[in-house]
């Protein structure tokens, strides 16, 4: 059933060659979320983990994490709760800084959001470098939150994200459909 459930998100990630640069090719999820069996496929199997992972909260990474997540969080009965880039939430606000290949990027939560006793899953599309995900896990722990995980619909294995973010997830699992 699982294979079904690959093949079936597999079918709706379309390649785009040379985007938004020469020499990358660009994986389109806007098939799978226009395609209703699909995007209820990876829901449901998204919230799964999450229930398996003993998760209290959802963790959705701007921006496609938030039209992942905000739906397995329905699903899976828990909050949402928006990791977002810098300058984008009206409250008060925890911050982590990481490397870009050129220069560096900055992402934040309402630091009310996240507690100690919560255990968080958090949501992407694609764990490509590692480094947004690596920032999230540590936007969380600085909250006092513990890390039930991180489930994402791709891992581009090629870029080594996964051996990136060992030391941070220390255990917790790395989940990729
Ligand atoms: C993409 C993707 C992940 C991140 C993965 O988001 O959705 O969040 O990059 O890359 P990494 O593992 O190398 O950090 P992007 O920054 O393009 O933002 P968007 O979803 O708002 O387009």
């Amino acid at each position: 059933e699982l294979t079904d459930i690959t093949a079936l998100l597999l079918s709706r990630i379309r390649d785009v060659p040379d985007y938004p640069e020469p020499g990358v090719m660009f994986k389109d999820i806007t098939p799978l979320l226009a395609d209703p069996a699909a995007f209820t496929a990876l829901t449901d199997a998204l919230a799964a983990l999450a229930t398996d992972a003993g998760a209290t909260k959802i963790v959705g990474l701007e921006a496609r994490g938030f039209i992942l997540g905000a739906p397995v969080a329905v699903r899976a009965g828990l909050g949402f709760i928006p990791v977002r880039k810098a300058g984008k939430l009206p409250g008060a606000t925890l911050s982590q800084a990481y490397d870009l290949e050129y220069g560096s990027a900055e992402i934040e939560v309402h630091a009310e959001d996240l507690t100690a006793g919560d255990r968080v899953l958090v949501v992407d599309d694609v764990l490509a470098t590692g480094g947004t995900a690596e920032a999230s896990i540590q936007l969380i722990r600085r909250a006092g939150a513990e890390v039930a995980g991180l489930a994402v619909l791709m891992e581009l294995g090629f870029l080594g994200g996964r051996a990136r973010l060992e030391p941070a997830l220390a255990g917790a699992p790395l989940e990729a459909l």
